[in-house]
């Protein structure tokens, strides 16, 4: 909208002195000139306007969920995909763990050995990166929990409804094979200044900011944002990052979108 109105601007302008100077014929072959300019200027301008409907994207068809349901459940075919979509209404296999599952070379929260250290290697890779180029800026982050196995969903889920009852588990735990966290693409991240907490606070700390502002940089997002609530399914999450790659994080970033909403856009 902004290009619209600078055209709109560009080309008042310019038919405003065409008005002006149409006595002399100097002045009027100028000003044509110039209106010729002006309709020139539109064009590409006019074309810029119609690109700002993005119509393609990083992401490709390749890499959609494919689904196969069965009794009402949509079971994902290919979750090692790095794109892979997995919210409440897209189920990963019930026994998937990937292959690739490591420990990133990262500060943690905690010392010892858990499966919730793990993350698959591509992305714990890309961690290590994004969380160096945060100490270079001065910026401590820690990881907290990343790779969670079927079971061990279902046991954070049930704790979850124990604590704080069935509604706020909705908005807040995902039930077993609806995580993103059993992909190894995740990590929970807080820091130091938030007393390593997973809790909206995070959100404006120096760590919760600066992962607002560059995951994507890394092959990040911020996979529940604010103000996508209803579209996500989940509360605001400033700690919970998943890893995507590289272009489709800045897609999504510079669109301002939920993953939601991307695959959507690449699926039409
Ligand atoms: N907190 C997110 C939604 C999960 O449990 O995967
Ligand atoms: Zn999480």
């Amino acid at each position: 909208m902004r290009q619209l109105k600078k055209t709109l601007l560009a080309f008042m302008t310019s038919t405003t002195m065409l008005l002006t100077a149409c006595n002399t014929p100097f002045f009027e072959a100028k000003s044509n000139q110039e209106a010729d300019e002006a309709a020139n200027m539109q064009g590409p301008e006019v074309e810029g306007e119609k690109n700002e409907v993005q119509e393609e994207y990083a992401m490709t068809a390749e890499m959609l969920n494919i689904i196969e349901t069965e009794d009402g459940v949509n079971y994902i075919q290919n979750p090692e995909n790095i794109q892979v979509l997995v919210n409440k209404d897209h189920s990963l296999p019930i026994g998937y763990r990937p292959a690739d599952l490591v420990v990133p070379d990262v500060k943690f929260s905690f010392d010892e050995m858990h499966e919730k250290k793990l993350m698959r290697k591509e992305a714990a890779e890309a961690l290590a990166v994004m969380f160096n180029a945060a100490l270079e800026d001065g910026v401590e982050i820690a990881a907290v929990s990343g790779f969670r196995s079927y079971e061990r969903q279902q046991q954070v889920y049930t704790a979850s409804v124990e604590a704080s009852g069935a509604e706020h588990a909705q908005q807040a735990v995902a039930e077993p094979g609806k995580s993103e966290h059993q992909t190894g693409l995740t990590m929970d991240v807080s820091s130091a200044e938030n007393r390593y907490n997973l809790d909206q606070d995070f959100g404006e700390t120096e760590a919760g900011k600066w992962l607002a502002k560059h995951s994507a940089e890394y092959g990040f997002i911020i996979r529940y944002p604010e103000g996508k609530e209803n579209i996500t399914g989940y509360m605001y999450e400033p700690w919970h990052v998943r890893y995507v790659g590289g272009d489709v994080a800045k897609d999504i970033d510079s669109l301002g979108l939920s993953f939601e909403e991307y695959v959507q856009l690449v699926e039409e």
